[in-house]
């Protein structure tokens, strides 16, 4: 068992460019906490344990490129920490398959390499890249409706026997017929769709519930999500919203002891602003009644940057993901990623997710 963590990267946007620019910013300032959600170290696994060994991607200027160099590629947009200020490391970005992974709104954005390769042929190469380099676990950033890309990369840990983490709404961890395959061959998994550290929908879910919970009824609600990066781009095109729109939907019904009819809750990505880079703004409305029917309503913007949001999420799905592999724990790791994720297998409220991943971390 060994006490680094090795990680191979699917997707190098901004999700990755902005973990590691903040493992890296967390370095060089050892006075800061480091603001991750569960423990600083868990199970004895802190950050600067993991080890980002190998990058898969489909640019054309970022594939062949040191990954710590890739990371700052157009259409990337995090600037935490100047490019040349980034310690390099001997990691590389390799190819993957295109599939269906760039959609009809940034084509202009990203250009995938020419490749003569067929899919079968890269997860050929991939799957001697990922022996070599001794990568345990593999975390999927891929666009929003790369459904057929993600399946890809679920094939490939299990043929490899590597751990996936998968941060976006095409559903492996939480859908039976993946989470049975990776159960059979004591793989460990934990998704799907990285649920941020405070973003729209864990504010959404913890008030929909304190209004549950609270005894009144909640009549309609909305959640209106706008942003200005290439995944705000990519998300104009409805068709790939799909699985993303039932994930963040759902993580809010699932809140509720009884649900909303489908035309009294809307939950969803709604536009493009480009001037926002990777600044996001959540807009929310809970409307509701109260004793004697009188009705009440609330209103939430929230303003993040979408990308540290995510980050800070991920290094606690990557350790935890490591603990189930030196555990020999396999299948869909339900509390990881019931607390992390929003669309896990299993749904509870967060409060009681949190209590059950840190039983997990404990070994109960
Ligand atoms: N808070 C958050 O940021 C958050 C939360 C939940 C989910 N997500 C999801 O995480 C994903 C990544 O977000 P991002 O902002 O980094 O996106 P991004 O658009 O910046 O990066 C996506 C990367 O994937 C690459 N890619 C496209 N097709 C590929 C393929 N077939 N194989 C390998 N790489 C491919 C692109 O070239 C690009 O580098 C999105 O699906 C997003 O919705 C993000």
């Amino acid at each position: 068992m060994s006490d680094r963590i090795k990680v191979g990267l699917v997707g190098i946007g901004n999700c990755f460019s902005g973990l590691i620019q903040g493992i890296e910013y967390y370095r060089e300032n050892p006075s800061q906490e480091v603001t991750g959600i569960i423990h600083d170290k868990l199970a004895g696994y802190g950050i600067y344990d993991i080890d980002f060994v190998c990058g898969f991607d489909v640019g054309e200027n970022k594939v062949g490129k040191l990954l710590h160099e890739a990371i700052y590629e157009f259409p990337n947009m995090v600037d935490w920490i100047p490019k040349d200020k980034l310690p390099k490391k001997d990691a590389m970005v390799y190819e993957s398959p295109v599939l269906d992974g760039v959609g009809l709104w940034v084509e202009n954005r990203i250009k995938p390499i020419s490749s003569t390769k067929t899919p079968e042929e890269i997860a050929f190469d991939v799957k001697k890249i990922l022996k070599e380099k001794g990568v345990e676990i593999i975390v999927s950033y891929l666009p929003v409706g790369s459904d057929k890309a993600t399946e890809f990369w679920a094939q490939i840990c299990l043929d490899t026997g590597t751990a996936f983490v998968n941060c976006i709404p095409s559903f492996i961890a939480s859908d039976e017929r993946w989470a049975k395959k990776f159960e059979e061959k004591n793989i460990p998994c934990i998704g799907d769709d990285i649920k941020g550290q405070v973003g729209a929908t864990i504010v959404h879910r913890t008030l929909a519930k304190l209004c549950d919970d609270r005894g009144t009824k909640i009549e309609k609600t909305y959640q209106i999500n706008v942003g200005g990066n290439t995944d705000f781009l990519n998300m104009k095109e409805q068709d790939r919203l799909i699985s993303k729109k039932i994930s963040k939907t759902e993580s809010v019904q699932s809140q509720l002891s009884e649900r909303l009819d489908d035309d009294q809750i809307y939950v969803g990505p709604s536009d493009f602003i480009p001037f926002l880079g990777n600044t996001k703004l959540m807009f929310m409305r809970i409307e509701g009644r109260q004793w004697a029917n009188i009705p009440y309503n609330m209103e939430v913007r929230l303003q993040v940057d979408d990308k540290a949001n995510s980050a800070g999420i991920v290094v606690d799905a990557i350790r935890l993901a490591k603990i189930a592999l030196d555990r020999g724990i396999g299948g869909p790791i339900k509390p990881a990623s019931a607390y992390l994720m929003k669309h896990p297998i299993e749904q509870t409220s967060d409060v009681l997710a949190k209590i059950a991943c840190e039983k997990f971390v404990a070994g109960d």
